[in-house]
């Protein structure tokens, strides 16, 4: 279970007092990969973390009010975009082509992407999953040629296990992850890192890291305690 990948996505959360102690607290383990709020970016470069965002923007530059472009961040040395998480689909109107505009700008500037796919507790129900995720991914990436296992990670995050405490079992996400690797290989000759998100915690991870498929964690609630999110760093390493 050696050498999973994790990523903490701290959403819309910590005020500046809270960002230095958090830094303070978690010297050592910067081997995470971690996307604060935008304006908290500088700080975690400057102290070693790789660090990443939480979206960004479709355009190049110029008059887009509040957005922020990947030669922006990529000149500040951010290294990775997540890209279509589920509260940009759902609460910002993120459509999968929307999505396919902000991959190309950010591979374009060298950031790489952290792709979030996943299904809604409905579309499980009715065995939807991976018709939900087929479509997801067959529309994102399409005729995006510049694709390859460094630049593009995707990360399954069914939306019902999303800061609900709820986690699928270790079979059923394995076999979501087989999948998603399947239809990569297939489709676009790719073998891509493939994460699992959604109530991660430090109390779940030894059991969720025993999942070969899974090649690493994207982590929301969890990465904003350090003594949760250490505990999770050292399951995995
Ligand atoms: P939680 O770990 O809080 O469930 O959030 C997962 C997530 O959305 C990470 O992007």
């Amino acid at each position: 279970m050696a050498n999973k990948l994790v990523v903490g996505n701290m959403k819309m959360n910590l005020s500046y007092d809270e960002i230095e102690e958090y830094i303070d607290r978690m010297q050592g383990y910067q081997d995470c990969i971690i996307c604060p709020s935008y304006i908290y970016v500088p700080y975690f470069i400057d102290s070693g973390f790789t660090t990443g965002v939480q979206d960004v923007a479709s355009y190049d530059n110029g008059s887009y009010t509040g957005e922020v472009s990947a030669k922006q961040l990529a000149s500040l040395g951010v290294k990775y975009t997540i890209i279509g998480h589920s509260e940009r689909r759902e609460l910002f109107n993120d459509t999968d082509a929307l999505i396919k505009e902000k991959i190309i700008k950010a591979l374009t500037n060298n950031l790489k992407v952290i792709l979030c796919v996943g299904e809604t507790l409905t579309e499980r129900e009715n065995d939807q999953a991976k018709k939900k995720i087929a479509d997801q991914l067959l529309t994102d990436l399409k005729d995006i040629d510049n694709i390859n296992d460094d630049n593009l990670i995707i990360a399954y995050e069914p939306i019902w296990a999303i800061g609900t405490g709820k986690v699928p079992s270790n079979d059923d996400i394995d076999e979501i992850i087989s999948y998603i690797k399947e239809l990569t290989n297939k489709e676009y000759h790719i073998n891509p890192k493939v994460l699992y998100g959604g109530s991660t915690n430090d109390a779940n991870i030894k059991e969720l890291a025993q999942i070969k498929s899974v090649d690493g964690f994207l982590v929301g609630g969890a990465c904003l305690v350090p003594d949760k999110f250490i505990k999770i760093i050292e399951a995995v390493r």
